[in-house]
Formats: structure tokens, sequence, C-alpha cells
């Protein structure tokens, strides 16, 4: 299939690598040539790592089924397009009224968001029918899961290709009604607020609480841990915009997750968090 994918970031190209290694020829449209630059230097990493442990995968036979834009013209004949911009949800809204316009009416519009409806982008097109979330965790080519996630107004045939073009990548999909924060984020979130307002009430410590979750429910990795390496400022954000929508006290915010935002403390990436890296 001709696929396309808006935005290289972090999840755009890695969506890109997988697409083009399972025999699709892939676009990947950004902003500028620099970040284009950076987006195929991250694939070509990725790919020649992934072929030291399995020779069948030839990096260079995988890039050439990849072109690199900065025109959104390019996308016209895509059978899908999968939107991977910042997560803000005007920007994603103006692309998806952009490229209703622009792609072939076959054309499948698809948005890897986390935390908006796909229908706040549905509908703004005149496709709703081929609108659907396809929704890739990171590290896109190493984590198995993709949730498809419909509105009422996806069709059937929307969802089997989406459905197709994961089982071709040697992935697994999870058909969900589209919600906030689709299914794995809707229980992972609070679970690690949970843990967060247990750290502040003084319940057990940060060591305590991920060997409890570890041990006692067979987590591979402790709540705490697992959010220091996701960034506590995305947990806020996430958790904030999930009870901003649904008003429902379950999803507060612990206070010590903002004090820990407003001192600076991220997590792994700043250095400290729960842990100290
Ligand atoms: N990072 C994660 O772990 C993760 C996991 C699942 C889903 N997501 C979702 O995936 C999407 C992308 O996240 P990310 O972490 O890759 O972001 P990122 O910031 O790494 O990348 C976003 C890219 O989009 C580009 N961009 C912005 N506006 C654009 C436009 N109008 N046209 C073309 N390109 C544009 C930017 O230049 C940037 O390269 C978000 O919706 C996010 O919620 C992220």
């Amino acid at each position: 299939m001709k696929i396309g994918v808006l935005g290289s970031g972090i999840m755009g190209n890695g969506i890109a690598q997988v697409m083009a290694a399972s025999n699709n020829q892939v676009t990947l449209v950004d902003i500028s040539e620099e970040v284009l630059k950076r987006a195929e230097a991250t694939i070509r990493k990725s790919l020649t790592k992934l072929s030291q442990k399995n020779p069948s995968i030839d990096p260079e036979q995988v890039l050439s089924r990849l072109n690199f834009s900065i025109n959104k013209q390019d996308l016209q004949d895509a059978d899908l397009v999968i939107e991977a911009i910042t997560e803000n949800i005007e920007a994603k809204k103006a692309v998806f009224r952009e490229l209703d316009q622009l792609c072939n009416p076959k054309t499948i519009l698809a948005s890897n968001t986390s935390s908006f409806t796909i229908k706040e982008m549905s509908d703004v097109t005149e496709r709703a029918d081929r609108v659907c979330g396809m929704h890739f965790f990171n590290p896109v080519p190493l984590m198995d899961l993709v949730e498809i996630s419909a509105t009422n107004e996806t069709s059937g045939e929307t969802i089997q290709t989406a459905e197709r073009l994961v089982n071709q990548m040697n992935k697994e999909s999870i058909l969900v009604r589209d919600t906030p924060l689709f299914v794995v984020n809707r229980l992972l979130v609070p679970m690690i607020c949970e843990a967060i307002a247990l750290v502040e009430d003084g319940t057990a410590t940060p060591v305590d609480i991920d060997k409890g979750m570890k041990l006692g429910a067979n987590h591979p990795i402790g709540p705490l841990r697992l959010a220091d390496m996701i960034g506590l400022d995305t947990m806020l954000h996430v958790q904030e915009s999930l009870f901003e929508r649904t008003h429902d006290s379950k999803y507060r915010v612990p206070n010590l997750l903002r004090e820990m935002v407003e001192k600076g403390e991220l997590g792994k990436k700043s250095g400290k968090g729960f842990y100290q890296y």
C-alpha cells in the first residue's frame, strides 16, 4: 500500500519505519528538511541495530521504500495517511481539514493521538467513514500493540484495512470505541497516579510500591519507575486532560505530581523523579 506519515518525531519515525519494513511504500512528511534529515538518520540507526539481531532485515532495502518530503501534496494519492504531529488539537484539526481537501476521496485518515478523541478530528472532514485512530506504542519498532479506535461513523472497511496493516507489521491490534485515552493508557495512567498518591500520603516508599506491583501483580516494571521513564510532565498532562474531559474525581491529579513537575523533577530525562538517574 501507499502510506503517508505526517510528523517525523519519535512516533512518526517509528511508524514510517515499521510500515516500510512491512513492504509498504511510505512518504514521511514534516515541516523542515532539517527534521527530515534527522528522521532518516534515526531510522537508519534503528534498522541497523535491528538487523544485527535479525539478519533478514536489510536497512537499505527498507530505506529505499521511504520518501522524505516537506510537501503534504506528496500524500495525495496515499491509501492511508497516519497523522503523528505534536499533541495539539487545533494543529491536528488543521491538518485533517487540509488532508481531507488534498487527498484522494478513498484515502483513509488515521491519527496516532494519545489524549484526544478521533471524533474531534473526523468532524472537520467530509469522510468520517474513512477516519480512525491507530495508536502505536513507544518504541514503535519494539512494541507489539496498536489500538485501533473507531467512531460511530468509521466504516467496517476502514477498520479492516487498519487491522490488515497491523497484521502485516507482525503486530497485534485491539479494537476500541473512540473514548479519551482508549484502553491501555486509560488503565495505566490512573494506576500510576494512584501509586503517586500512595507516596504522597506516606503509605509506602516508591521502592516498596514498585516491588509490590512487580512481585504481587507480576508487572515487569513498577508504576513509579515507569512514570519516571514516561516523564512526569507527560503524566501530568495526560491525567489532567482525562480529568478535564470526564470531570470524574477518580482521575484527580495528585498534588505530589504537580509539585514534582513544578520543581523540574520530570523523571529519567531530568535526572530526578521518584528515582535518581
Ligand atoms: N511519544 C510517545 O510515547 C507517544 C506514544 C503514543 C502516541 N503519541 C502521540 O503521537 C503524536 C506524536 O508524538 P511524538 O512524541 O512523536 O511527538 P514529537 O514532538 O516527537 O514529534 C512531532 C513532529 O510533528 C512535526 N509537526 C508538527 N506540526 C506539524 C505539521 N503541521 N505538519 C507536519 N509535521 C508537523 C514536528 O516538527 C515534529 O517533528 C502525538 O499525538 C502523541 O500524543 C506519542
